[in-house]
């Protein structure tokens, strides 16, 4: 059976209930966060990648809509390791961390209110096609403005956004929609960050391009530097570089390594997986197993050996 935390506790999941009178469902005013665990069958171990920097976001996040989280990051990663034992969890899952306000006054503001951590598991594999790689269409919706909703906070509201431009992008036949920032350049997917390849060196939105800043940006920077030993160049991309780029790929906690092989009914490169990308695909997913030493430090053993 699947745990959830609520309210304090760990309880069966179908007794994580939120009521009516919750402020976050009226008005958006919760943050999330997205974390997964993998399992190393050799080992018989699972590993949570980046935990406690996902729970710091939360955290940060958090203060931004002057929400006080009650608990540490390191708290909450225990909690989850917590969780995964009691659920018994041998297999990859994804663990999606809430923070809300809990009660209702008839105001959208922040102040006053007391907030509330809910964490639930997804039992999913892998969220876009990883293997053969997808078609991306440039969505009409604009990525929310860092002075209306930042983007670089995982806050539930804004991610109507996301939620608009993913269903334009699937009800016209494609994968996943690339969003354009209010200026016109490149900011990211509906839940990932993009990254193009362009004779032999990556180019990725700079974080002043209305874009979260992902974690597995920054894990995947690391391994193009470190791993691939290839140029990663920050900064704003136009719309018409993903056309010509020789490959594009989009990364994130969901959709870890995933490459785009067609944007707006263009060929990327030959139409398949490129070289790099195929080759970041391999160490992103041994590492995240545990499988390369140098990166067990991105992970935290779930079970007690
Ligand atoms: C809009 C958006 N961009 C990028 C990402 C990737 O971020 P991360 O790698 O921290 O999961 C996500 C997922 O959390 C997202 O929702």
């Amino acid at each position: 059976m699947d745990y959830a935390f609520f309210e304090g506790r760990i309880v069966p999941v179908e007794e994580a209930k939120i009521s009516i009178m919750t402020n976050s469902f009226h008005y958006g005013t919760a943050v999330f966060e997205g974390i997964r665990a993998y399992w190393n069958e050799e080992e018989g171990q699972l590993y949570l990648l980046f935990a406690k920097a996902h729970y710091q976001r939360l955290i940060d996040n958090a203060r931004c809509i002057f929400m006080e989280i009650p608990y540490s990051a390191d708290e909450l990663v225990e909690i989850t390791k917590e969780l995964l034992v009691r659920s018994q969890v041998r297999e990859d899952v994804y663990i999606r961390p809430i923070a809300y306000f809990k009660d209702l006054k008839l105001t959208p503001k922040l102040t006053d209110y007391t907030p509330e951590v809910a964490i639930y598991l997804y039992r999913f594999g892998r969220y876009l096609d990883t293997s053969k790689g997808i078609r991306a269409k440039v969505s009409s919706w604009r990525r929310n403005d860092d002075n209306s909703i930042p983007a670089r906070w995982k806050v539930a509201g804004a991610y109507v956004n996301s939620a608009l431009a993913k269903t334009e992008a699937l009800m016209a036949g494609y994968d996943e929609a690339i969003l354009l920032n209010s200026a016109g350049f490149v900011a990211e997917g509906s839940g990932e960050n993009i990254f193009l390849i362009k004779g032999g060196k990556a180019i990725t939105p700079s974080p002043d391009q209305h874009i979260l800043e992902g974690i597995t940006r920054n894990a995947v920077i690391t391994l193009l530097r470190k791993e691939l030993v290839v140029e990663v160049e920050q900064r704003a991309v136009a719309r018409s570089e993903l056309y010509t780029a020789d490959e594009v790929f989009l990364t994130g906690t969901a959709a870890e390594i995933t490459p785009v092989v067609e944007v707006d009914d263009r060929k990327i490169g030959n139409g398949e997986i490129g070289e790099i990308t195929r080759q970041l695909q391999e160490v992103y997913f041994r590492a995240v197993r545990g499988k390369i030493q140098r990166y067990r430090g991105w992970l935290t053993p779930v079970y007690d050996k």
